[in-house]
């Protein structure tokens, strides 16, 4: 059975899925964290792995997917109605990564998206007359942010959403700055209504890759890869809560 986008069985995927933007990074998170790793979709080169973590502690050996979204809301959203609509997914955690805004936050840093405002109308329309407010899973926010290392940077809080990656209104980024939005992305408010839409749970978890406001200090292909890992390892303790 497979869907407009996804070339998979029901059952092909675990009840969790670990979501990074780009395909080639599902791969090599595939390759790093799951034990016998396949691969179940390769649509349009949105590729999909599920196997088993391989990670130390309680969750070694239990199904885990990894699956890519593509960049943005409407890709996001695609592949999100799909997997909880005809694949079985009850949880989806987005790993990605976001621009630092917050002036606490530093490149490096972990975010975990608490809600997330947007400048998309695509939350707009689901309930009419309505801001809609895209919140994360608080059980797997909690279970995420206290599986973080002794003196990991991980802030949780409020992020947003954007359409743009190159354009942003005259005031906007003073207005976040104002308002404490820790950084921003192009995913996570459109994963939040899909979820709320079909009564299953999603948490969106970033590494600060680059800051609005702050000048140099970007991590090096290193340091990208570990701190990158921090993320992963608070995804993981999402997934099976
Ligand atoms: N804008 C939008 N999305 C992003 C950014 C950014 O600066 N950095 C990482 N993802």
């Amino acid at each position: 059975m497979s869907t407009p986008h996804i070339a998979a069985e029901p059952g092909d995927f675990a009840s969790a899925v670990l979501m990074p933007g780009d395909p080639k990074r599902a791969e090599r998170m595939a390759g790093l964290i799951l034990d016998g790793a396949r691969q179940v979709t390769s649509v349009r080169g949105i590729l999909g792995f599920t196997g088993t973590y391989n990670g130390e502690g309680e969750h070694h050996g239990k199904p885990l997917s990894i699956m890519a979204s593509g960049m943005g809301m409407p890709s996001m959203g695609i592949y999100a109605s799909e997997l909880y609509q005809f694949f079985g997914v009850e949880r989806i955690i987005r790993v990605g990564t976001c621009g630092g805004i917050s002036a606490d936050v530093n490149v490096g840093d972990v975010v975990i998206g608490v809600g997330a405002h947007t400048t998309s109308s695509m939350n707009e329309l689901r309930i009419p007359g309505t801001h809609f407010s895209a919140t994360a899973d608080l059980v797997m926010a909690a279970a995420a942010y206290t599986a973080a290392e002794p003196g990991q940077a991980v802030f949780a809080g409020a992020i947003i959403s954007s359409d743009h990656f190159y354009f942003s209104i005259p005031g906007q980024l003073d207005a976040m700055i104002t308002h404490n939005v820790l950084g921003v992305e192009m995913e996570a408010a459109s994963l939040y209504g899909i979820a709320a839409n079909f009564g299953k749970r999603a948490l969106a978890v970033f590494t600060v890759s680059d800051h609005l406001t702050k000048k140099g200090g970007d991590m090096t292909a290193e340091e990208r890869e570990t701190r990158f890992q921090g993320a992963l390892k608070l995804a993981v303790a999402a997934a099976y809560v």
